[in-house]
């Protein structure tokens, strides 16, 4: 992706915070990236690494004891600040959302054709038998066998794989130039796992739209990604292309995470977990947050971090020798 483009997305010095008895839980710290037409993003790092909060803050949807700072830009319109009915126009319209589990944004009571037509009728302004029959068509596409029938079942009549498709089908209803995964494979085997990446695959370049693909799995990031965004401890470690990330990866925590994905030779998956604990967000230490389990510590390790850029597609947060080319 050229650099002089502009961005759908462009996320400056985002910092997320929640209040909690003990003091300020710091989930983002400074968090800066930028997301271009039709690509494809990962965001990858272990579990509280504040993957999720991140798209929570952006989209306006974080707890009530949290805090967003900075600013994210949608197609230019700030959107830190902005009203909730503002929002509402954006959200699930221009930007969707899917979550790993389906069921946090169907509702179990309702038919699928209510909740897809309910979308048309309300963003599209579609009769209900345009809507239907839209609906079933994006059914069709997302590859829902019998869609014309099965449309009139409830969320809980479809398999894990089919119902995160629903899901797929619902959020493309309104074309969003957007759409925001967050492990939407996860608790699905690998096979299907692998379905839903080709779909997602397929959908984004005849949709034209950008997909940030949240996941703990480097496999699933190699496996879909033009891009990656690395996060630990709520900072953003190194960001670069899928060919660099894989080629010539900089930061001790990337290479820790590259070597913890799964072997598919292996029957029981033996994973080189991450020795030691992630940060306490209470109490992040000075200076990067991985140096208590980084293998390469130094004594510049609790100053500030300086961004270093490896080459135009690649930049890490590093102090480090790491062979990185200013
Ligand atoms: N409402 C909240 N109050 C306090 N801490 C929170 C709240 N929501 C999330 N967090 C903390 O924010 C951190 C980042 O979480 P999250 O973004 O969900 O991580 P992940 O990378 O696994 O998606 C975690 O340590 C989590 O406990
Ligand atoms: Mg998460």
């Amino acid at each position: 992706m050229s650099e002089k483009k502009v961005p759908i997305l462009d996320v400056r010095n985002l910092n997320v915070e929640f209040k909690v008895q003990d003091g300020i839980v710091k989930a983002v710290n400074g968090l800066s990236f930028k997301i271009y037409d039709g690509e494809i993003v990962g965001i990858v790092g272990e579990s509280g690494s504040g993957k999720s909060q991140t798209m929570l803050a952006l989209m306006g949807l974080l707890a009530s004891n949290g805090r967003t700072y900075g600013s994210v830009k949608f197609l230019g319109q700030e959107l830190v600040g902005l009203s909730t009915n503002k929002l509402n126009k954006i959200r699930g319209n221009q930007i969707a959302m899917i979550f790993q589990d389906p069921m946090t944004s169907l509702n179990p009571y309702l038919k699928i054709s209510a909740q897809m037509t309910e979308i048309l009728i309300l963003h599209k302004k579609l009769s209900y038998k345009e809507a239907l029959h839209e609906s079933i068509r994006m059914l069709e596409r997302v590859k829902i066998p019998d869609a014309k029938n099965r449309i009139h079942l409830y969320p809980h009549e479809f398999s894990g794989g089919m119902r995160q498709r629903v899901m797929i089908a619902m959020m493309l209803l309104t074309r969003p130039k957007l759409l925001i995964a967050d492990e939407p494979t996860t608790a699905l085997d690998v096979t299907v796992q692998a379905q839903i990446l080709e779909l997602l695959k397929e959908l984004r370049q005849e949709f034209k739209m950008a997909i940030i693909f949240i996941t703990h799995d480097m496999g699933v990031v190699a496996n879909l990604c033009d891009r990656v965004n690395v996060m630990y401890g709520g900072w953003l470690m190194e960001t670069a292309s899928i060919h660099e990330i894989f080629t010539n990866p900089q930061h001790p925590y990337t290479k820790a995470l590259l070597e913890s994905i799964p072997s598919i030779d292996h029957e029981v998956e033996k994973l080189r977990t991450i020795p030691g604990e992630p940060p306490n967000l209470l109490q992040l230490p000075k200076g990067c947050p991985f140096q208590a389990r980084c293998q390469l510590t130094s004594n510049n390790c609790s100053e500030i971090i300086p961004l270093q850029r490896v080459n135009p597609r690649h930049v890490v947060k590093c102090t480090q020798e790491l062979g990185v080319k200013l």
